[in-house]
């Protein structure tokens, strides 16, 4: 098993703000790691960390370590841009582009202008298999992505990202705005894609983190106070106030 991203000892300050203490963090290739906790607690703030989204909120500061695939991504010389295609982000509210099905899913293709227009077909086709959205959207590819449902619209999101092929994915609560039955639909999406990525999601639900997850950090208080092996969160942790919350005495 190897390890893509590792986090040590980082520490985020939105202005005097401490929101994120020392936080310690292993993420394995094509694992699905759940980071769960209280609101507030972090989680956002961590993921974004992780593609450097945080970059963008003024008077932010980051100190500490985070290797991707070996290099310190807060290092000299790392391509922001290059950075998030390897490292894609899914959010909460679907956010498909007021564009067609197809042209959202060749946009990031067209940006990068290396792909021929064979190429960016077979690429469209692909990943919109991949989200399971081929079958339901063939004959509607010119459709307004904007009138999908909201899981297809969620899955189009996804098929987004794996048309630049990512190497991690990151999952900002991506089924807290969908029914129990297109959530589902996305879990098993997330078990099958994680075959070829990795996968690391914020999650409000904890029997979500448990069915899905194979690692889980739980924070609170901007610290991340456990992280182990889902099975072992969930069963049998070390810390007290993990057990509290994961029994729903806190939070
Ligand atoms: N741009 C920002 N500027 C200042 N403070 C922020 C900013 N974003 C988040 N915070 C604060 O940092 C802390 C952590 O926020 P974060 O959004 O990471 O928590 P979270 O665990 O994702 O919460 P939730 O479960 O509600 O999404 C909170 O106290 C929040 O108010
Ligand atoms: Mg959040």
């Amino acid at each position: 098993m190897s390890t893509v991203i590792r986090v040590e000892n980082l520490d985020l300050f939105y202005g005097d703000f401490h929101a994120l203490k020392k936080v310690p963090m292993e993420v394995l290739a094509r694992h699905i790691t759940a980071l769960i906790g209280p609101s507030g607690c972090g989680k956002s703030t961590l993921l974004r960390t992780l593609n450097r989204m945080n970059d963008l909120v003024p008077g932010v500061k980051i100190t500490g370590s985070i290797l991707f695939d070996g290099k310190e991504i807060y290092g000299l010389g790392i391509d922001v841009c290059t950075l998030r295609k390897r490292i894609g982000m899914v959010f909460q509210r679907p956010n498909p582009f007021p564009l067609s099905v197809y042209d959202n899913v060749a946009f990031g293709l067209r940006v990068d202008g290396r792909s021929s227009r064979r190429q960016i077909e077979d690429i469209v086709e692909q990943s919109l298999k991949r989200a399971w959205l081929w079958e339901p959207l063939k004959d509607r590819l010119n459709d307004s992505a904007l009138s999908l449902p909201l899981d297809q619209q969620q899955r189009l999101c996804i098929a987004r990202l794996l048309a630049v092929e990512p190497e991690v994915i990151l999952m900002d609560e991506p089924c807290s705005a969908l029914d129990p039955i297109s959530t589902s639909k996305i879990e098993e999406l997330m078990l099958e894609l994680k075959k070829d990525y990795t996968i690391v999601i914020v999650t409000h639900n904890m029997q979500q983190a448990a069915r899905i997850s194979d690692y889980s950090g739980y924070m609170l208080l901007g610290e991340m106070i456990e992280f182990d092996a889902t099975d072992k969160i969930f069963t049998n942790p070390r810390e007290g106030r993990t057990q509290d919350y994961i029994s729903g005495r806190y939070g």
